[in-house]
């Protein structure tokens, strides 16, 4: 049952959030001492676009009301549908609109970008990111920004549940009951307490699972590129090879990159001791499935648990056969071996927390500037504007990253009081935000007009 306890956002009495009792307890502090006066407490300032027209939003592919609910309590104005649309409709319908929030099926084309000719931000309610042409969207001034962690949790609850599955091969068991037959064994058959599971990537997913499996009492090693503290007592070791020389269990969760395709292959299969498991939620070319199913049929390992496979087919109820992968049939044949369609973090809490992170990320960007977290952009941000700092106006400029911009930029500005400023660039954009005080209301489409109209000018947009 969720602790969280709801508090109404004091700027803006439509929305409420659900907060930890920790996070309870500060926001809590905070409001005492905006009551009382507290000197050191800054309200923060709402901020708006400056443009004259309501932002209008076209969510697809059904993702969560939450997430329609939070935009329309900014007052955005949201198109809602639970389909995907090709990339024709997405032509005919995109240009009305400042944002689009979709998940995998839709495809943000170079076609679709270059008629998206209001569009500021899209949002993938998602992991990746490959559906969207993220270097068109870039050069248009345009975030991406997506939630690759929001799932990790959900994955290293399933790896554990498959360490336990195969160590009892209760799968077996439980697919046997099905067709009516009663096979009670206890050989081969083991509880985890005291086995040791190496974990191979120790980022979000491998941290979360390495404290997981010591509360199952297990010996937790890992093995990573990088130096990384250990959490709890396991123990970073200084080569696969000793990893797989000393795990029960071996998981994997490493990204996909040159280095670890196939990292698991013959060789490495041998290395491990026999009758032990591997585990893959990574990604599906990790693996060199023909040889982890030659280690299976030797009895060199006693089990395997695959979610992630090179060719994964498109949607479900689509056949996972030898056409898609020629080994399928084999690897479906082979006992013990668990076999998943790619569920690693397809949880709802999953998908709720890629809601509320996306959403977020847009509304922040639309009503503040900021790109923390884009994925094609250069990431910027700046401290709030304070709820006495009325007159303040925040200044967000998309530009090509070329020499002498900054310079025509604080040209324009020189007659105001630049209060903060930040720039910052990935490969041919560059992204200033600037907050500048005592700005008139009629000097702020002004100030607009002859920002846009320096020569490396992508977007300027202003928010007071
Ligand atoms: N099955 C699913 O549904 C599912 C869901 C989410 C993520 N994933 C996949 O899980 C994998 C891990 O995700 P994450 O969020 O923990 O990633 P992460 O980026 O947080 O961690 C990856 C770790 O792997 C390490 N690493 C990189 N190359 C390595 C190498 N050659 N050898 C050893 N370590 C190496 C990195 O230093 C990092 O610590 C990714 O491939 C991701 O795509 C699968």
């Amino acid at each position: 049952m969720s602790s969280a306890i709801s508090i109404p956002l004091s700027s803006s009495p439509h929305v409420a959030v659900s907060l930890s009792p920790t996070t309870a307890l500060l926001h809590e502090r905070f409001r005492q001492n905006i009551v009382s006066g507290h000197p050191s407490v800054r309200i923060p300032k709402v901020l708006h676009p400056v443009e004259n027209e309501d932002l209008k939003l076209l969510l697809l592919e059904n993702i969560s009301q939450e997430a329609v609910k939070a935009f329309q309590a900014h007052g955005f104005h949201v198109d809602h549908s639970t389909k995907a649309m090709s990339e024709d409709e997405l032509v005919a319908k995109i240009g009305s609109y400042h944002a689009i929030g979709i998940r995998s099926k839709t495809k943000i084309t170079e076609r679709v970008i270059k008629a998206a000719s209001k569009l500021l931000v899209i949002g993938c309610f998602c992991i990746g990111t490959n559906q969207v042409d993220l270097l068109t969207a870039a050069k248009a001034g345009i975030p991406v920004f997506n939630s690759p962690f929001s799932n990790s949790r959900s994955v290293a609850e399933l790896v554990l549940s498959e360490v336990i599955g195969l160590s009892r091969q209760y799968f077996e068991r439980a697919f046997e009951m099905r067709q009516g037959i009663w096979n009670k064994q206890s050989k081969g058959c083991w509880e985890i307490r005291g086995k040791t599971l190496g974990i191979v990537g120790y980022g979000h997913i491998g941290s979360q699972l390495s404290v997981l499996a010591e509360a199952f009492g297990m010996r937790v090693l890992f093995y990573d590129v990088i130096n990384i503290m250990p959490l709890g007592s396991a123990r970073q070791v200084e080569s696969l090879n000793v990893l797989l020389a000393e795990s029960d269990f071996v998981t994997l969760h490493v990204p996909e990159l040159p280095e670890t395709m196939n990292m698991i292959s013959t060789e490495q299969l041998a290395q491990m001791k026999q009758g032990a498991y591997l585990i893959n939620n990574a990604r599906g070319k990790v693996v060199d499935i023909p040889a982890l199913i030659d280690a299976l049929k030797s009895k060199h390992l006693a089990g395997a648990a695959i979610d992630v496979y090179p060719a994964e087919p498109g949607s479900n109820g689509a056949p996972f056969d030898d056409q898609l992968n020629s080994w399928a049939s084999t690897l479906r044949s082979t006992p013990n071996v668990i076999l998943t369609p790619h569920i690693g973090g397809s949880t709802e809490e999953a998908q709720r927390m890629i809601g509320e992170e996306v959403s977020s990320a847009l509304t922040r960007y639309l009503n503040y500037g900021s790109t923390l977290g884009a994925v094609n952009f250069p990431e910027v941000d700046l401290r709030a504007i304070t709820a006495e700092q009325g007159d303040h106006v925040r200044i967000c400029h998309v530009h090509n990253n070329i020499p002498g911009v900054l310079k025509q930029v604080n040209e324009v500005l020189s007659p105001y009081n630049v209060e903060k400023q930040y720039s910052d660039s990935k490969g041919d954009i560059a992204y200033l935000m600037a907050d500048i005080a005592d700005v008139s209301p009629s000097d702020i489409n002004r100030l607009r007009e002859l920002i846009s109209r320096t020569n490396a000018n992508i977007l300027t947009r202003l928010l007071a």
